[in-house]
């Protein structure tokens, strides 16, 4: 059974983009459970390189993403969608609880449904490389290649959180679910991360992929949702203006091109372009001081747009600031005019794009400092 995966992927991995190690089709592997992983020689013991369980179980938000389909919020949201209850309802259960919505046979004998976003929702199903990843003679490819998810390629990353965290179906936010802002650099740091990162570029790589894998679900959604959402279509003309005005201060990036239509389609493929190549982004402190002040400067363009779009852009800007900013640690110097823009995106029916437009020129006076 393996050595024909092997045969099947090596087959496909001519001609595809040289940093991502072809995947095999893993339907059928098993789930271990979070269980699986965690004896104290494996990953749940003392120190940073054996401790992901223990960070996980003990700090990280997904652990208690079943149990928030518990709640008498999530009841509300599932009745106000037609659902009965959440916590058997797959419309939930997709990403707050992923071994709930697996076939029974899939699911090996310590896997719990109740275990939440766990470590095989991000790192695959483990059933075919559990016992062989710790091999010596193993690579790094050689798990990937037996199913582990590559989620040290950004892209591939940025694909897995994005399932979860950018879109979501049109009724169930009209019953009040959170409109959900996918964000790769922040929200890793948030988790909070159990892996070690010593490389200062995954900040602003990550921060550039997931904008754009968000941009390309979003337009995906907008265009063929049977009832597609305005969150969805409002993301995707707030990301086209922002990445546009990125990849233009960027000639190594791929373009993105504000739509000129109501065509969303090429929007797609443009920002799944430029997230593939932003994963091995070249982010020079000069390319990412120019995007910064490109951002800045775009105040004036918040008199046109009707409310709603403002505050997608402003949002949009805001995280994007921040991200450059911490990237090129200038944070402090302009603290204070970043903290004025984060409480002005905070709701969006009481946005006022007058005052975002005075705050981001605060931005550029405390720059030109
Ligand atoms: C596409 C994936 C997805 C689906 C489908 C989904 N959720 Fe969520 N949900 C999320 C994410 C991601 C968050 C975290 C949002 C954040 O804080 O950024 C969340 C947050 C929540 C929260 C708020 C939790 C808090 O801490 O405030 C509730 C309640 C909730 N979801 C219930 C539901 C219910 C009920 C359903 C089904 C009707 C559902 N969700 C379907 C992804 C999803
Ligand atoms: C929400 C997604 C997510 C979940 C859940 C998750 N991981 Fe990870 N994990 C990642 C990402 C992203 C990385 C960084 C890329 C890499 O090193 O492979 C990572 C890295 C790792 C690493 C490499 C550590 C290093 O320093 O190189 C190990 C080992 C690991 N995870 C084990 C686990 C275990 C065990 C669990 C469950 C207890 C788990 N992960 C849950 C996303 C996740
Ligand atoms: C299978 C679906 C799923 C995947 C994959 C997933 N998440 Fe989540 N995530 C959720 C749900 C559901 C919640 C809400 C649970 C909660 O608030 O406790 C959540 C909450 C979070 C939170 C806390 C709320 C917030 O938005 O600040 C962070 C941070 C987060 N996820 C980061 C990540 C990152 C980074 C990845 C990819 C490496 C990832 N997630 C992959 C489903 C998922």
């Amino acid at each position: 059974m393996f050595r024909r995966v092997l045969v099947i992927v090596f087959a496909l991995s001519v001609n595809v983009f040289a940093k991502e190690i072809k995947q095999t089709r893993e339907d059928a592997a098993q789930f271990v459970g979070a269980m699986g992983c965690r004896s104290s020689s494996c990953h749940g013991g003392a120190g940073e390189k054996r401790s992901q369980y223990i960070t996980w179980s003990q700090k990280d938000f997904h652990t208690k993403a079943f149990a928030i389909l518990l709640n008498a919020r999530s009841k509300q949201i599932a009745n106000g969608a037609g659902l009965t209850s959440p916590e058997s309802s797959a419309r939930c259960t997709v990403c707050h609880s992923p071994f709930a919505s697996v076939s029974q046979s899939r699911l090996g004998p310590s896997a719990r449904i109740d275990e939440g976003v766990s470590c095989e929702s991000c790192h695959g199903a483990a059933g075919n490389w559990l016992r062989g990843h710790t091999r010596t003679d193993w690579t790094y490819a050689t798990r990937v290649t037996a199913g582990m998810h590559d989620l040290r390629n950004l892209y591939v990353r940025a694909n897995a959180c994005a399932a979860c965290h950018q879109n979501i179906d049109n009724d169930i936010l009209k019953a009040g679910h959170p409109a959900l802002v996918f964000e790769l650099d922040s929200q890793s740091m948030n988790e909070p991360k159990h892996w070690r990162d010593d490389d200062a570029q995954s900040g602003p790589r990550s921060w550039l992929v997931g904008q754009a894998a968000a941009l390309r679900e979003a337009a995906w959604h907008a265009r063929t949702d049977a009832d597609p959402s305005p969150d969805s279509q409002e993301t995707s003309l707030a990301l086209a203006w922002l990445l546009a005005k990125v990849t233009m201060n960027d000639p190594s990036l791929p373009k993105v091109n504000e739509p000129d239509s109501s065509d969303l389609e090429p929007l797609q493929k443009q920002s799944d372009e430029l997230a593939r190549r932003a994963a091995t982004w070249n982010a020079t402190n000069k390319s990412m001081m120019s995007i910064l002040r490109a951002i800045a400067e775009s105040d004036s363009e918040f008199a046109k747009q009707k409310t709603e779009s403002n505050f997608y852009r402003a949002a949009r800007v805001t995280l994007a600031l921040e991200r450059l900013a911490s990237a090129l640690e200038i944070s402090p110097k302009i603290d204070n005019e970043l903290k004025a823009l984060r409480a002005d995106v905070q709701r969006p029916y009481d946005f006022d794009a007058g005052a975002f437009a005075e705050h981001l020129r605060a931005v550029r006076s405390a720059l030109a400092k």
